[in-house]
């Protein structure tokens, strides 16, 4: 017998109108006295050569950088209203990280133009600030980086603007769940493909694809290093996690099928086939018996809670 194509249960239509890209405002200056990530200037972040576990050092950095990212991400997912420009949204994460002593990691990270990334409806990641202004009806998520003190912390929300239809709201509310499934299975001695089958098996279950392209990453000195974190199952990542390590869990789903494609930009992803995608992010710490979420605000409160639709 013929084994029968997994039937997607969604019939979503293609987002209408399709995203184009806008125009971009000047270059953000960051001032002299805040400390920089080696590629601030260059763009080159060369290669990665941090370890994978931390010292208790930089894990207590890195709770003060993803507290930061954590506060930042809740006053640009604040500002999101229909009307209000990408560009906008842009210029708040950049003043909100320097008001806290930061760098903006993407900020010419690989030639970044920006200091955030927002992606709209059927933008997979990576979406560039521009002058488009979110309509009402957009999902858009925000992905914010700060570099504190010699550490990265790095988390992303999908946020609704105004009245959005039923399919998008539940893209965005699997997408999280997806994520806190995969943050579930962090533990030492557990292999490191068991995040990405549990998100896998998630969005199966609700007929949502998994993209392939764009993985979770080690984090830490360095704003990507070692650790590659897929989010489907790759029996092949069998490495054991360890108490110490910190890497990024960020998944992104689609309505429809998840190929992508890139603008000329070279940075925007979108879905090919037009349809809407979500996704959220959290930096994480594999603790002695289990997990913890880096990337929430100073009272343990996590970002997405404000936000959920
Ligand atoms: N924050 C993104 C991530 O989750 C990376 C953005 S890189 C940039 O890994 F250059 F596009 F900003
Ligand atoms: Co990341
Ligand atoms: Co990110």
């Amino acid at each position: 017998m013929v084994k029968r194509k997994r039937r997607r249960v969604t019939d979503a239509p293609v987002s209408e109108p399709a995203v184009r890209p806008g125009l971009l405002s000047p270059t953000r200056s960051v001032p002299s006295g805040i400390g920089r990530p080696p590629y601030a200037v260059s763009g080159d972040p060369g290669p990665a050569r941090s370890s994978s576990v931390r010292t208790a050092d930089e894990v207590e950095r890195m709770r003060r950088a993803g507290a930061a990212a954590a506060e930042i991400l809740v006053e640009a997912g604040r500002a999101v209203q229909p009307g209000v420009t990408t560009d906008r949204i842009d210029a708040l994460v950049h003043e909100a990280t320097i008001v806290r002593g930061g760098y903006p990691s993407p900020l010419n990270y690989r030639g970044y133009p920006k200091s955030v990334c927002t992606s709209v409806n059927e933008v997979i990641c990576h979406g560039i600030p521009d002058s488009r202004p979110l309509s009402d009806g957009d999902i858009v998520n925000i992905d914010v980086t700060i570099f504190l003190d010699g550490v990265h912390g790095d988390t992303s929300v999908t946020v609704l603007v105004g009245d959005v239809d039923d399919h998008s709201r539940r893209l965005v509310a699997e997408t999280r769940i997806a994520m806190d499934l995969g943050i579930d299975t962090v533990r030492p001695t557990q292999p490191l493909h068991a995040i990405g089958h549990a998100i896998e098996r998630h969005a199966q279950r609700h007929g949502l694809g998994v993209v392939r392209e764009f993985i979770g990453h080690g984090i830490g000195t360095e704003f990507h290093s070692g650790l590659q974190v897929k989010h489907y199952f790759d029996p092949r990542d069998d490495t054991l996690l360890v108490a110490g390590m910190t890497f990024t869990i960020e998944p992104m789903l689609t309505l429809g099928d998840p190929s992508c494609a890139l603008w000329d930009d070279a940075w925007t992803a979108v879905t090919l086939d037009g349809r809407r995608t979500a996704q959220f992010e959290h930096t994480l710490l594999v603790t002695e018996d289990g997990v913890e979420r880096l990337t929430v605000l100073p009272d343990g409160t996590v970002p997405a809670d404000l936000f959920a639709g």
